[in-house]
């Protein structure tokens, strides 16, 4: 049987205690009564580290977490980082606590209020005891009047959804992204003295936000203008955190994976993306192996260091890596980022017969490769069935292919 991929079988947030414990003094600051907006902002560099660290940090809280991350490409959908946040939000409170939620939106939101969340997210228009009216109609964000209508109905469901005994935690993603007018809407409602027990994190990659002056004054902006505020800078791994993080892995003993470690931080600098890319390597090569009769993890130091001299682009270990997936994989890889970092199963059905592929696909073999390519951990799917690449630098690495 095929060894499962050594990064698909991390658990633990190795090296990142204190700032998990910053993150739980912030959530405690929101769960007192009345307490105004928390925001966080987590910068570092891509694949450091903080995506994982805010879903570590609260997937165990009490509290209604929504995430959503804005897109690379523009979205052609523009209020789909709330979309996402609030989707999530509905899904957590599930079941038990369904009627309590329902009433209070029932009784806070004005008819208005409930015909524009309706437009935002139709699929949960039943909390909102809605009118069925709007729900085909499109929302209006180029105008000032339509604009402020969806700042208020936005405000005005945040201000019902965070209680006391149950923060609301929204987590926004890859800011370096983010568009001018969602920006200016989250604005709207972390400067809202209304809202209280909310926490907002906003993480982004603090080299690639300098391409966007918008999104960098709204952070000073944000943070200038409220006490509640705390900056994370995420960097790199230690040797000692990756010496952890092997351990852990590869279920042996910290003394005897610290030249490993070592040599890790040599090549990667301690960029936890890279490391996971370079241990996937290391394992396919046969450089980190099994041994037959103790069935633990060897490798040969000498080896490995010889042997990875030029991995020193993450990108080129990313395209060696998905050279090993059968040829057809990596077609339909190649066919999907035509359309983009996120994408429709079906239109990626519907474009194979307009782009010539080297290898001909059926229809069901895209299914197949789909299932093949989330399984190894290189696509996510979404509620809506939408595809994405799970990281841009598996994006780029096929692009560049
Ligand atoms: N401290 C850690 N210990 C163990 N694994 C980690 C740690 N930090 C991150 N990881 C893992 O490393 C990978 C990259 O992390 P993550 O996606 O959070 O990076 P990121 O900073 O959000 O990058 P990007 O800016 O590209 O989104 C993920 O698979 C994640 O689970
Ligand atoms: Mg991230």
């Amino acid at each position: 049987m095929q060894e499962q991929k050594l990064s698909q079988l991390l658990q633990k947030l190795c090296g990142r205690e204190e700032d998990l414990n910053t993150l739980n003094s912030v959530f405690e600051k929101a769960r007192i009564r009345n307490s105004n907006v928390e925001a966080v902002f987590i910068a570092g560099p891509s694949g450091c580290g903080k995506s994982a660290l805010v879903e570590q940090a609260f997937k165990n809280k009490e509290c209604l977490l929504g995430s959503g991350k804005y897109a690379q490409r523009r979205d052609s959908q523009p209020l789909s980082v709330f979309v996402r946040v609030m989707t999530q939000i509905f899904d957590t409170i599930g079941s038990t606590n369904l009627e309590k939620y329902k009433n209070l939106l029932k009784d806070e939101l004005s008819y208005d209020d409930k015909r524009t969340l309706n437009q935002i997210i139709p699929k949960y228009s039943g909390y909102m005891c809605a009118p069925t009216t709007g729900l085909n109609e499109k929302l209006d964000l180029s105008s000032i009047k339509g604009l402020q209508q969806i700042k208020n109905s936005l405000r005005c469901f945040f201000r019902t959804v965070a209680l006391e005994d149950c923060p609301i935690v929204i987590h926004v993603d890859d800011l370096q992204w983010a568009s001018d007018t969602t920006l200016d809407l989250f604005e709207f409602i972390l400067l809202d003295s209304e809202i209280k027990q909310l926490v907002f994190i906003g993480c982004y990659r603090d080299d690639e936000i300098l391409n966007n002056k918008t999104a960098l004054k709204w952070i000073e902006r944000i943070s200038s203008s409220s006490n509640q505020t705390t900056k994370l800078s995420i960097g790199t791994l230690s040797s000692d955190a990756i010496n952890n993080l092997l351990s852990d892995l590869l279920k042996l003993d910290e003394k005897e994976t610290k030249d490993l470690a070592i040599l890790m931080k040599k090549r990667t600098n301690g960029n936890v993306f890279y490391i996971l890319q370079l241990l996937d390597h290391l394992q396919a090569e046969g450089l980190l192996y099994r041994d037959i009769m103790t069935c633990q993890f060897k490798w040969d130091i000498f080896k490995v260091q010889e042997q990875t001299l030029l991995s020193d682009n993450v990108v080129e270990l990313v395209t060696a890596n998905m050279r090993r997936l059968p040829t057809i994989v990596g077609e339909v890889m190649k066919l999907a980022s035509c359309l983009g970092f996120r994408f429709n199963e079906k239109i990626l059905i519907l474009i194979k017969g307009i782009i010539q592929s080297q290898v001909e696909i059926k229809d069901v073999e895209i299914q197949d490769c789909l299932r093949i390519l989330i399984k190894e951990g290189l696509m996510e799917r979404f509620e809506n069935g939408d595809l994405e690449f799970s990281h841009n630098k598996i994006y780029q690495a096929t692009v560049s292919e």
